[in-house]
């Protein structure tokens, strides 16, 4: 499933990103704990080279914590890079904030040398809900001053600690398929986008893999029957449980769709992630064949049309 943010606007939103970057000191990348991966921005990551980064994995009430602890192991064996997990619940998420950026610049402090941040994330991954958190009763001062954009805000969270928040950080193509599925599963692609049977489906067809008990416990599937099911018979089931029916007793599967993604997105199937490191490096590999191979076809059939015109 190929999900491009906001077509067309890549330009901008690359433009808007280099710009910013030259007047920070670090970057803050808030990702979404059940998808670290695929919830990261790439562009990013290449136009940031060389600054610190703190990766928040947010939400992690929702993702499984053995998960987590290696995806922040994973994350933070990058060079200037530090990890933490963090959920809108924490009440010393700001303390934890702000001393990790602290630890990666210890040299950036006082007024003359503030800290100057970049926060960025994907839609609905929480981000709102913490800089509000991290701004407590502070207001918001947003910048009506040179080099600051209308939309972007720079909040004051000490006088020598600078957030910008700069909404429309864009990401690029989605090459790897699976991401497509997990983002949609996780809430940050708007519905409209979406076929929400398929992307049921395929979290099922991860969640059976991989967290079948929890799936079992959540709708009293029978272990043993449950254990060899199919993606598709698990939407059945699912509909057949919670009354997703049409008349005349036939399964709503778009019905029993919603069910499960609302479930998933709730926690309520229980605290699961939907990738690992390992699972991730394989499907960039194969979306990475997958891409080199388009483009060998498309530059093979331009040489051919070349070709054919000087003759
Ligand atoms: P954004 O700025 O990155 O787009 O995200 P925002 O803070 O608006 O949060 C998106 C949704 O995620 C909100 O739910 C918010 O409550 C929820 N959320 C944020 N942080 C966490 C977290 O750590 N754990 C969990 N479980 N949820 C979190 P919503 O349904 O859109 O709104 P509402 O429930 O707050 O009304």
């Amino acid at each position: 499933m190929a999900i491009q943010w906001y077509p067309g606007h890549m330009h901008k939103a690359k433009k808007a990103i280099v710009e910013r970057l030259k007047s920070v000191d670090m970057v803050i990348e808030v990702l979404d704990a059940r998808l670290p991966a695929s919830s990261e921005n790439p562009l990013l990551a290449k136009l940031s080279v060389g600054k610190p980064k703190l990766k928040i994995l947010n939400k992690q009430d929702l993702a499984d914590p053995d998960r987590t602890e290696v995806w922040m192991a994973h994350l933070q064996e990058r060079p200037d890079t530090l990890a933490i997990a963090l959920d809108a619940s924490d009440t010393g998420a700001t303390q934890k904030i702000v001393r990790a950026c602290r630890s990666l610049l210890p040299n950036r402090q006082g007024i003359d040398k503030p800290l100057r941040v970049l926060i960025c994330g994907i839609p609905n991954v929480g981000k709102s809900t913490l800089i509000n958190g991290m701004l407590g009763k502070k207001s918001a001062k947003t910048g009506n001053e040179p080099g600051i954009t209308k939309a972007e805000q720079r909040l004051f969270l000490a006088d020598d600690f600078w957030l910008y928040d700069t909404p429309g950080m864009l990401w690029p193509k989605i090459i790897v398929e699976e991401s497509g599925y997990n983002l949609a599963a996780s809430g940050a692609v708007g519905r409209n986008a979406l076929d929400e049977e398929v992307v049921a489906l395929e979290l099922l067809d991860y969640l059976r893999r991989h967290y079948l008990q929890e799936l079992q416990i959540r709708y009293q599937a029978d272990k043993d029957a449950s254990s060899h099911w199919r993606d598709e018979e698990w939407l059945e089931w699912i509909g057949k449980k919670r009354g997703a029916l049409l008349p005349g007793g036939r399964i709503n599967y778009q019905k029993a769709a919603e069910v499960a993604l609302t479930d998933f997105r709730d926690g309520q199937i229980g605290r699961i992630t939907l990738e690992t490191p390992n699972q991730w490096a394989i499907w960039l590999k194969k979306a990475q064949q997958n891409e080199a191979a388009l483009k060998a076809a498309r530059e093979a059939r331009k040489a051919e049309r070349k070709g054919g015109g000087k003759s």
